[in-house]
């Protein structure tokens, strides 16, 4: 049996209960965190890494946090119990809680944590294939390091893609340095080298792009360079691709008309796949 799982401070409720408070801060002003954890095979891939992300937005945010890893591992393991979901993504998200609307930070407030659990569509068709994207300014405020709940700018990225028929909108800033995706980071091959923005405030220092360079990247003796470049750069690249945690892998074949080298996914995108796939099995499937 399969059902959409959802925990508010630990405890299961039913996820069509209102039990979010009208002055929570995270519905008020988006003052909050979040995470994404993708499950394969009923386990979670990569929490730790995951959570240890988390623990810094909120840090960065200054949110005060009662949960350990530990609680947070078995909250996670109680969602899964309970929706029966092998294949999905657990979504997790702290607020800095109820209180009156002040801007500043309220003297008293308690974090709230909420997290559910849902299936997620097979993609798997699609990485095959490769897909589009499409360049879009990247309009986001300068902390896009911090995981946090304000999404509007990759909510408005997202839908320009979706409504040009693309998968991802591939961001860049003001001086033409591309960022990221929406919802992924950005990856570049050239003359068998990745290319990838530095992991500084203009970016979400992602999960997957970090197990791509540090992992898998050496693994197959593939170099990693991150360094900063321009739309032109990847427009004459031999290989593009997003990822993340329910991207995956995905390469990008084609970005606004034009197509990236013949227009299909290239040898060292489909390495990485496959090497992906292999530590997913590795994690999930023993
Ligand atoms: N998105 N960059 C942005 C802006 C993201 O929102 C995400 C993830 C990533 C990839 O990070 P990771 O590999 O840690 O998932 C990069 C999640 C999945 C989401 O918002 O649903």
């Amino acid at each position: 049996m399969m059902n959409v799982a959802a925990l508010v401070d630990g405890k299961l409720i039913d996820i069509g209960e209102p039990v979010i408070f009208m002055e929570d801060r995270g519905y008020q002003f988006g003052d909050g965190v979040y995470e994404v954890t993708r499950v394969y095979n009923g386990q979670c891939f990569m929490l730790k890494s995951h959570m240890d992300r988390l623990f810094q937005s909120l840090a960065a945010l200054n949110i005060i946090f009662s949960y350990s890893y530990e609680d947070l591992y078995n909250f996670h393991q109680m969602l899964l119990k309970e929706s029966g979901i092998m294949e999905g993504s657990v979504y997790l998200q702290v607020t800095r809680g109820v209180a009156p609307r002040e801007h500043a930070f309220p003297k008293k407030s308690s974090a709230q944590l909420t997290m559910s659990v849902r299936p997620v569509k097979d993609q798997s068709m699609l990485r095959k294939v490769g897909t589009k994207g499409i360049f879009v300014p990247d309009i986001r405020w300068l902390r896009c390091d911090i995981k946090s709940l304000n999404l509007l700018g990759n909510i408005l990225a997202k839908q320009q893609a979706v409504e040009a028929g693309c998968y991802e909108a591939i961001q860049y800033r003001d001086n033409g340095i591309v960022t990221e995706g929406a919802s992924s980071n950005f990856g570049v091959v050239k003359n068998g080298v990745i290319y990838t923005h530095p992991a500084t405030n203009l970016i979400l220092k992602g999960i997957t792009r970090a197990y791509i360079l540090t992992k898998l990247a050496p693994r197959l003796g593939i170099s990693v360079v991150e360094q900063e470049f321009d739309r032109s750069f990847v427009l004459n690249s031999d290989e593009t691709f997003v990822c993340g945690t329910t991207t995956e892998i995905m390469p990008i074949i084609q970005i606004d008309d034009q197509k990236i080298a013949n227009g299909t996914v290239g040898a060292l995108s489909k390495k990485l796949q496959i090497a992906y796939i292999k530590a997913i099995q590795e994690e999930c499937y023993i």
